[in-house]
C-alpha cells in the first residue's frame, strides 16, 4: 500500500499584503511543494485580533489575502486553503491547550515579549497566540509545517504541548516537525539589516510588497541600505545589508550566491543593484498580473475558501471529537 502522503500545515496574519520576507521565507515554498505533501494553508484572522486591529477592514484584507495566495500559485485542486475562523474547532482547541501550556513557557515566547514590550495594556491573546497557533497545528495531524525562521520557537511549544497532552491523555496528537529552509528564512529590512523584513515595521521603505508597482521596487532597491567597501560579497557578519541582497537575487534567479558574485565582480553595487530590481519586477510580474485577475473577480475568491472550510471542517470536526472524549469533556456515550 502506498505511505501516507505527509500533512502540510501553515498560516500567515491577514495584516495587510505581503512581503517579499513571507514570500521567499513562506509562501513560495508551499507552492513549490504543492505535489509531494497533502497540503493545508489558512489565513489566521483570529492571530490578527492578538494586537489592536481595523475590525471593519479585516474581513476585506482576509478576502486580499486569499487573492495574493491564489495568485502565488496555491492551487485549490492540491491543497485547501481557508479561513481559521470559519472552523471554529480552532477556537475550541486553543482552550484545551491553553490548561496545557505552562504561564512560564508562554511568558518566554519571543514575540511575547517584544510585542507586548512598552506597551500600557498588554491583551492576554497576544499572551496565547501560540497555543491558538499549536491549536491550528494539531487539528489537522500535521508532519510539517514549513515557516519563516522567526516561528521555530512556537513551533516548539506546540511539540511540547502536543507531548503533554499525548502523556496526559493518551496517544491523540501528531507531533508536528518544523520545515525551515537554510536560504531565505530570515529576509531583512532593506533599511537596517539587523532587523527583519517585517509587516509591522513603520516605513514602507524597508520592505518589498508583493503588489509594488515597478517604479517603487526600483526605489526601495536603490535607496537600500549597503555596507561600506564596493565589492558584491556574501560576509553575513561584515556586510549583512549587501548578504541581504545577494539572497534574494540568489533566491529569485535559482542562481547560487557564488555565480551572483563572480558575475559582479569589479562592477560594484550600483549594476548588482539595478540587476536585482529589474530581477525582482520580472519575477513579481505574472503573480501581479493574476492577482489583477483575481481582485476583478472576488465570488470567485470566495467560493474557493468556501470550499476550503468545508473541507477543513471535515478534517478538523471528527479530530475535535476524539480530543474532547480523551479530556473526558462532555457527557458520556450510551451504548
Ligand atoms: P506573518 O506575516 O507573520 O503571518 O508570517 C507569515 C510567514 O512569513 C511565516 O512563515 C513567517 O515565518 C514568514 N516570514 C515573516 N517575515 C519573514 C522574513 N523577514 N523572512 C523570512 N520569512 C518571514
Ligand atoms: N504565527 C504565524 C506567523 O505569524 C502564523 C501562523 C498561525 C501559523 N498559525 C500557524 C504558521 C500555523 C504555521 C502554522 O507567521
Amino acid at each position: 500500500m502506498a505511505e501516507r502522503r505527509k500533512r502540510v500545515f501553515s498560516g500567515i496574519q491577514p495584516t495587510g499584503g505581503i512581503h517579499l520576507g513571507n514570500y521567499l521565507g513562506a509562501v513560495r515554498n508551499w507552492v513549490s511543494q504543492q505535489d509531494l505533501y497533502d497540503n493545508i494553508f489558512c489565513i489566521v484572522d483570529l492571530h490578527a485580533m492578538t494586537l489592536p486591529y481595523d475590525a471593519k477592514g479585516l474581513r476585506a484584507r482576509t478576502l486580499e489575502l486569499g487573492s495574493i495566495l491564489l495568485a502565488a500559485g496555491i492551487d485549490p485542486q492540491r491543497s485547501i486553503l481557508f479561513v481559521q475562523s470559519d472552523v471554529r474547532e480552532h477556537s475550541e482547541l486553543t482552550w484545551v491547550l491553553a490548561t496545557l501550556a505552562t504561564f512560564g513557557e508562554l511568558s518566554r515566547m519571543t514575540q511575547f515579549k517584544e510585542k507586548s514590550k512598552g506597551s500600557e495594556r498588554v491583551g492576554a491573546g497576544i499572551f496565547f497566540y501560540p497555543t491558538l497557533m499549536a491549536a491550528d497545528i494539531l487539528l489537522y495531524d500535521t508532519d510539517l509545517v514549513p515557516v519563516g525562521d522567526d516561528q521555530k520557537q512556537h513551533i516548539e511549544l506546540t511539540r511540547d504541548v502536543a507531548i503533554r497532552f499525548n502523556s496526559t491523555f493518551g496517544d491523540t496528537l501528531v507531533v508536528p516537525e518544523p520545515d525551515i529552509k537554510p536560504v531565505g528564512a530570515r529576509i531583512m529590512s532593506l533599511e537596517d539589516p539587523s532587523k527583519k523584513m517585517s509587516k509591522s515595521d513603520p516605513s514602507p521603505a524597508s520592505r518589498i510588497e508583493l503588489h509594488d508597482s515597478p517604479d517603487e521596487i526600483r526605489r526601495k532597491i536603490r535607496r537600500a541600505v549597503t555596507d561600506s567597501g564596493s565589492e558584491v560579497r556574501y560576509d553575513e557578519a561584515n556586510k549583512p545589508a549587501v548578504s541581504n541582497l545577494l539572497t534574494i537575487y540568489s533566491l529569485l534567479a535559482d542562481l547560487p550566491v557564488s555565480e551572483i558574485e563572480q558575475r559582479y565582480e569589479g562592477k560594484g553595487y550600483g549594476a548588482f543593484k539595478g540587476d536585482l530590481a529589474d530581477l525582482i519586477v520580472e519575477q513579481l510580474a505574472p503573480l501581479q498580473a493574476r492577482l489583477a485577475e483575481l481582485t476583478a473577480d472576488p465570488a470567485q475568491v470566495m467560493r474557493i475558501m468556501t470550499e476550503g472550510a468545508g473541507r477543513a471542517r471535515a478534517i478538523a470536526a471528527p479530530k475535535m471529537e476524539r480530543v474532547r472524549a480523551a479530556i473526558g469533556v462532555g457527557l458520556p456515550e450510551i451504548d
